[in-house]
């Protein structure tokens, strides 16, 4: 019993480890404070929803420099015009931590479609 549950934790904390590992070290998943932001009601990670697919944003921004800060930025902020006619409301409820966590969340999901160059 014991050996099982902890088997089941190794599982999960490597299979986290792998995919966002600034996020693994504070515990929280990037998609987990995703759905705890509330950034799951407009966004899907590999859908359109209200807003962009999340892997979409990583690959139109994966490759250029300072994409992390500005994206925590925009997240925090806001924003219009970018992707379509539908604005994205400022999201006061994020720390600026938490904005650089779902940022490098978000640009480590354009590894899935790195071939789509
Ligand atoms: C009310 C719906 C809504 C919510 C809630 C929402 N978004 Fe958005 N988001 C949008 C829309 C719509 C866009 C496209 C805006 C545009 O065209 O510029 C967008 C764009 C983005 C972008 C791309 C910005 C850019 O400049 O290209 C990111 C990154 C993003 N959202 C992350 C998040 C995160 C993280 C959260 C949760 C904290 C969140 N969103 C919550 C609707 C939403």
């Amino acid at each position: 019993m014991v050996f099982r549950r902890y088997a089941g934790v190794f599982v999960v904390s490597s299979i986290v480890a792998v995919a966002a590992p600034a996020a693994a070290q504070s515990g929280t998943t990037g998609q987990q404070l995703a759905s705890s932001k509330n950034c799951l009601a407009c966004h899907q990670i590999d859908s359109k929803r209200v807003g962009p697919a999340f892997n979409v944003i990583a690959q139109r921004f994966v490759n250029q420099d300072g994409a992390a800060d500005y994206l925590a930025a925009t997240i925090r902020s806001g924003g219009r015009g970018r992707w379509g006619a539908v604005p994205m409301p400022a999201q006061p409820q994020v720390s600026p931590d938490e904005a650089q966590q779902l940022a490098a969340w978000i640009l480590s999901l354009a590894a899935d479609a790195s071939s789509a160059d």
